[in-house]
């Protein structure tokens, strides 16, 4: 059985829990697109570890995680991954952890870029500054540099020289910015190449070669539905295909050796960054949810927008996804609010709107149209069963079930591992 873990609303659903949780059950972990923007938060005997690249799997040492093809990665920020899980006594094994050769690899420019174009934009993405934007449009635009490429000074020389020269030019005329040296980046940046070298190899090969050999194998997406680059809430999405998707060219295996998509959801929604939110709560209630929920950003800290389940939204998400089993997360944090709200459709300009609106400008003036839940007086908080929920928080998770018309497999009741609802199936 391979199945993929995607999120399907704007990140930050708690899929590095669920996969964590999962994981135990798979031989193979894989991370298909995204890079360092990602921040997936596990945790362990009271121990929190937030895995930006590296596959959330990581901790259970005896399985293997990939970093496929489509996966883009910042050199840097990996071997730190890597050198902060060692000083917690986690060493990362060379069979533990295959990196694509193909991967295409974040350069210091990106970064700077990634920074400088927001700058300038009007409508700004409020993007998480990693470079994750120009190093896919470099990828695209057929002058990216791969993790490959690091391990042959040759090829390296000539393809940074080609960067530089245009990459300076536009820093130099367009920006106002200094320019960067051949020197510095180089020499760096093939010293990176040296310690990720006994980690590379053609993920592709080695994932059909165990599939073949049967064993089992999670794909790990990273973001959110919302933010993927042609389903999401265009232009205020990531660069990369989150969906279920983005799986084959990011990894090399085929659909027909997919067997199934397990969404994951919270209990409510956030959104990091800019863009339309119609569920969205106003801002007196948003900084109390806010604490409660813990939702400040796994990678930069920001506080995250708060708001509403939208079922409007999770609809269309397990639609592109062809999803079979759902995870509600974080159902805690709604324990002891007196009315939980659930949107059902949108209104706009009088008019009723079932189906998620691609329209940017639809889904930014459209209305939610609610319909309200009593709250639970008892906690779920640390819940191990379905059958121990307060009454209330069933039903909650019934009306969910009902509208999205998918079935419920987890639910989460809290950060730890065996804080966790498993739904047998009818
Ligand atoms: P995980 O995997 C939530 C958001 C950014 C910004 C937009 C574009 O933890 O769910 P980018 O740096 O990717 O160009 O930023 O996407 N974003 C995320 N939001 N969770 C994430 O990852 C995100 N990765 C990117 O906030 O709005
Ligand atoms: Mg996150």
């Amino acid at each position: 059985m391979n199945f993929v873990v995607v999120g399907v609303q704007w990140g930050d659903e708690g899929k590095g829990k669920l996969i964590d949780f999962l994981s135990d059950k798979v031989d193979i972990t894989v991370r298909y697109q995204g890079g360092n923007n990602a921040g997936h938060t596990v945790v362990v005997n009271e121990e929190e570890y937030i895995f930006h690249l590296l596959p959330s799997a990581i901790l259970h040492q005896q399985k293997v995680c990939v970093i496929g093809n489509g996966v883009v990665i910042d050199p840097r920020a990996l071997i730190q991954e890597i050198r902060d899980l060692k000083k917690r006594r986690i060493s990362v094994k060379t069979n533990q952890l295959k990196i694509s050769g193909n991967a295409h690899v974040v350069m210091p420019y990106h970064r700077i870029l990634d920074g400088l174009r927001e700058s300038k934009r009007y409508n700004k993405i409020g993007t998480t500054g990693r470079g994750i934007g120009p190093c896919y449009a470099d990828k695209i635009n057929r002058c990216g540099i791969r993790m490959i490429d690091l391990m042959n000074a040759r090829v390296f020389q000539s393809k940074l020289e080609d960067n530089l020269r245009e990459k300076n030019e536009i820093f130099k005329k367009v920006f106002r910015h200094p320019e960067y040296s051949f020197e510095d980046i180089y020499h760096e940046y093939l010293r990176f190449g040296k310690i990720l070298k006994p980690y590379v190899c053609d993920t592709a090969l080695y994932l059909n070669d165990m599939i073949d050999q049967k064993k089992t194998v999670l794909f790990e997406g990273a973001q959110g539905t919302f933010l993927d680059i042609d389903f999401g809430t265009y232009p205020f999405v990531t660069s990369s295909n989150s969906t279920v998707g983005g799986v084959c060219p990011g990894s090399g295996v085929a659909p027909t050796k997919i067997d199934k998509a397990i969404a994951v959801v919270k209990a409510y929604t956030t959104r990091v960054g800019e863009g339309p939110f119609p569920t969205e709560f106003p801002a007196k209630f948003m900084d109390t949810f806010r604490l409660k929920g813990k939702e400040f950003g796994a990678t930069t800290g920001r506080a995250r927008r708060c708001g509403w389940f939208d079922s409007v939204l999770v609809r269309y998400a397990l639609m592109i996804n062809g999803v079979s089993e759902l995870a509600i997360m974080k159902l805690d944090v709604l324990d002891g609010m007196k009315k939980i709200k659930i949107c059902t459709s949108y209104k706009y300009r009088g008019r009723v709107v079932k189906d998620f609106p691609s329209d940017f400008d639809v889904l930014r003036r459209a209305k939610p149209v609610y319909e309200e839940m009593d709250g639970w007086d008892a906690p779920s908080k640390g819940v191990k069963t379905f059958h121990d929920l307060p009454l209330k928080a069933k039903m909650y998770v019934r009306r969910l079930e009902d509208l999205l018309k998918v079935r419920i497999g987890y639910i989460s009741t809290g950060s730890k591992r065996d804080e966790t609802i498993v739904l047998p199936e009818a």
